[in-house]
């Protein structure tokens, strides 16, 4: 018997995704029961009804996709054009560069996507639902770490074999102030046609602020600002002080494109500017219209979008018949305390790196011979992946 994940690619067209049983919303909690969406608990209270490609109120929303998507006057940059690339992500935390990867990295990234993709599809979902949506996610989005038992896919030599491009490391070394960084992580998101909901606005984490003289001492060490000597960080005053916390990215991520994005197949959103921000970010029900359709469309196929963690971004809808998948790499400045970054690399994986990628991934990495919790253990359920581990754990 065929099936639709026999063939499965991340790019072109496919018949994966637009299950009509799931409907709009629906979460599952860690056991993999539904949690029924209603009026009060909706992520997307605008979502189309009924998740079926030529339904009215999906093709009423691909109008206004087709009408409006895409950021205007959106940048793209060379990989080489490193000083704009630099302020570009400083001023508006994120910033997108092209060929990023050459054809016959794009290919592994892609074969690896689908190989991952294809173990998560391939777990059936509950009732008369086509696959199983992950713990806490909107339907037909997954992510490539959280799905994994050690949260990272660094134990996959295809992501460990991106680390260090000869397109990205001289980026990574201009943003991040010195190529003294580490790689703390990888994984990446993915969303399967007939993702119909937005997702909420969010910054990946909080900036905690509870570090400013380590990264006054590193913006001084650096020289990237010009910040009074002789003073310590209590005595700045409180602008000087944003500055410093502006300035210092505690992570970078980069995604890297698998397919073009377009108006239609879930490009990804970014507010520019929100990386500096204190405030929350709106919820869907309170944001401008002109948030919706602040997309990186037009970016193609070996991109990547560096993005500083702390800015505003979401998921789109995915109303196309092509899956939208971006893996990603995560980095963090040298001015990290390193005992906080997890274990996730096995030592025989480490090796096959070059020099400089044995250098960042330095203090991800397990001792020979030990394997990292959970690496190797993918389950879109989070009670599963916890018993994994605990299983793991008492062998
Ligand atoms: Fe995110």
């Amino acid at each position: 018997m065929t099936s639709e994940l026999d063939n499965l690619r991340v790019y072109g067209e496919t018949e994966v995704g637009w299950d009509e049983n799931t409907p709009p919303n629906e979460k599952l909690d860690d056991k993999g029961n539904v949690i029924p969406a209603n009026d009060l608990h909706r992520e997307d209270p605008f979502a189309p009804s009924r998740r079926i490609y030529d339904d009215p109120e999906v093709e009423a929303l691909r109008e206004r996709l087709r009408q409006n998507n895409g950021m205007c006057g959106l940048d793209i940059f060379d990989p080489n054009e490193i000083e704009e690339i630099n302020r570009t992500f400083h001023r508006d935390g994120f910033v997108v560069v092209r060929d990023l990867l050459d054809e016959e990295q794009l290919h592994r990234f892609r074969e690896g996507c689908a190989r991952v993709l294809k173990e998560l599809l391939s777990i059936p979902g509950p009732g008369n639902r086509k696959y199983m949506t992950e713990t806490g996610r909107l339907p037909h989005r997954y992510s490539y770490g959280t799905a994994s038992s050690s949260r990272h896919l660094m134990h996959d030599p295809v992501w460990a074999s991106m680390v260090d491009l000869p397109t990205t490391t001289p980026i990574l070394t201009a943003l991040m102030g010195n190529d003294e960084y580490y790689v703390w992580g990888g994984g990446g998101d993915l969303c399967l046609p007939g993702a119909i909901e937005y997702q909420q606005l969010h910054a990946d984490f909080k900036d905690t602020q509870k570090n400013g003289k380590v990264r006054l001492d590193f913006l001084r060490a650096t020289g990237l600002i010009d910040v009074d000597t002789d003073k310590s960080f209590e005595e700045l005053d409180f602008p000087t002080k944003r500055l410093v916390f502006d300035q210092t990215p505690p992570t970078i991520t980069i995604n890297f494109l698998m397919s073009d994005l377009t108006w239609e197949n879930g490009p990804i959103r970014q507010i520019p500017g929100t990386h500096t921000m204190s405030q929350n970010p709106p919820t869907l029900a309170e944001e401008a219209d002109w948030m919706r359709w602040s997309t990186l469309v037009g970016a193609t196929a070996g991109s990547g979008v560096f993005r500083d963690n702390r800015a505003w971004h979401s998921a789109t809808p995915n109303l196309s018949k092509e899956i939208r998948s971006l893996p990603n790499l995560e980095y963090v400045p040298s001015w990290t305390d390193d005992q906080t970054l997890l274990k996730s690399m096995p030592y025989e994986v480490w090796e096959t790196l070059t020099p400089n990628g044995q250098k960042i991934c330095r203090a991800i990495t397990e001792g020979p011979g030990v394997w990292p919790e959970g690496a190797g253990t993918m389950h879109p359920l989070a009670s599963k992946r916890i018993w994994t581990k605990k299983r793991h754990a008492d062998e």
